[in-house]
């Protein structure tokens, strides 16, 4: 058995909010943001919580696949920003779908997450555990966002992208996933720590921070190092894959995964301009885009790929 994504859905955050509104609040401007990132606009979520957006766009990827959601038998969110510490949020995507059969849980990856979640399925599908898998990628970022700090806020943006995974008895799937948590201070979040009555101390919470070259140059290096090890794993040439979907953290990096890769920039998909970077919702809010313009054939080999914070990044392969 292999798996085989048979439905696509996304939804970014409710409110478009332009380089040139940032100006407003922070010394920065659409010539500073746009030419070092691709980024014009990102859409912030203002509705609801990471869940509210990760059950909308689950929805939308059990209508494209055509299945009713009491057929999933797992829901995996990748997030870094669940609502709660418990429930976790695919129990709540669970309650809104009234996806009564499914097992769920989170996981953390970061803006690999979705990656990692998919890799996860697999595993569960090729075993024989599950058979219809849910697989969703949602960050509410603006939430961790220091909205003072310029060098983080222009970068990020809100929303969730779903992809239902079905046993296969054919088609290809192979993944890797890597870690060096020697670089956590690269990027990082504090969550609820730090307090109870033997420290005396008040818990402390974090905002996202980042040291933005450190992780440019990682990505730039191991993305396509892994890419690379990742096909020839598996006797696949790079002509044979039609799309590489990348995460979108800033166009410059895909770039430059591109130029190392040797593929041509038409093979790299691109939505940063319109939503930013929105974590563990790159990779999927991508290709539900590519699904609903037709742009995938049956047959096409894709490639996904996604890095960041742990340090944490991967890669798959996948016949769509
Ligand atoms: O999901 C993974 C998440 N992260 C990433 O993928 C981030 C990867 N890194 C990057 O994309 C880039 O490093 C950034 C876009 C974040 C930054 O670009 P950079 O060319 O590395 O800029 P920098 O941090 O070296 O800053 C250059 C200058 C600094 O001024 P000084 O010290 O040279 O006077 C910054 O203070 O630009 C200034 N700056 C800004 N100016 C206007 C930093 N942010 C801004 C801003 N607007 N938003």
């Amino acid at each position: 058995m292999v798996s085989k994504i048979i439905g696509t859905g996304s939804c970014p955050g409710d409110r478009v909010v332009a380089n040139g509104d940032l100006a407003q609040i922070v010394e920065t401007s659409d010539e500073w943001i746009y030419p070092r990132t691709g980024i014009k606009n990102r859409h912030l979520n203002t509705l609801s919580g990471t869940s509210g957006m990760a059950a909308s766009a689950a929805k939308l990827a059990c209508e494209n696949g055509g299945i009713d959601p009491k057929e999933l038998d797992l829901i995996l969110l990748a997030t870094s920003t669940p609502e709660y510490c418990f429930p976790n949020g695919a129990c709540q995507v669970q309650e809104e779908l009234g996806a009564v059969n499914a097992a769920a849980f989170d996981l953390s990856a970061a803006c690999s997450g979705f990656i990692f979640a998919l890799q996860t399925a697999n595993s569960f599908i090729v075993s024989g555990s599950f058979k219809t898998i849910l697989v969703i990628g949602a960050d509410d970022l603006s939430k961790i966002i220091d909205w003072n700090d310029r060098k983080t806020c222009v970068l990020f943006g809100d929303g969730a992208g779903a992809a239902v995974v079905r046993a296969s008895e054919e088609g290809v799937f192979s993944g890797i996933m890597k870690s060096d948590g020697s670089k956590g201070p690269v990027l990082s979040c504090l969550a609820r720590s730090g307090g109870n009555f033997l420290t005396g101390k008040t818990p402390k919470m974090g905002y996202l921070s980042m040291d933005g070259q450190e992780v440019f140059k990682f990505a730039v290096k191991k993305v396509p190092e892994c890419i690379e090890e990742l096909l020839s794993g598996q006797g696949i040439r790079k002509e044979e894959i039609r799309y590489y979907i990348l995460h979108q953290a800033n166009e410059r990096i895909i770039e430059a995964a591109a130029r190392r890769l040797k593929e041509p920039m038409e093979k790299f998909p691109m939505n940063i301009r319109e939503y930013g970077n929105t974590s563990a919702a790159t990779v999927p809010i991508l290709l539900d885009e590519l699904n609903r313009e037709g742009k995938l054939i049956r047959g096409d080999k894709l490639v996904l790929a996604g890095f960041g914070a742990g340090l944490t990044w991967g890669a798959a392969v996948l016949e769509w």
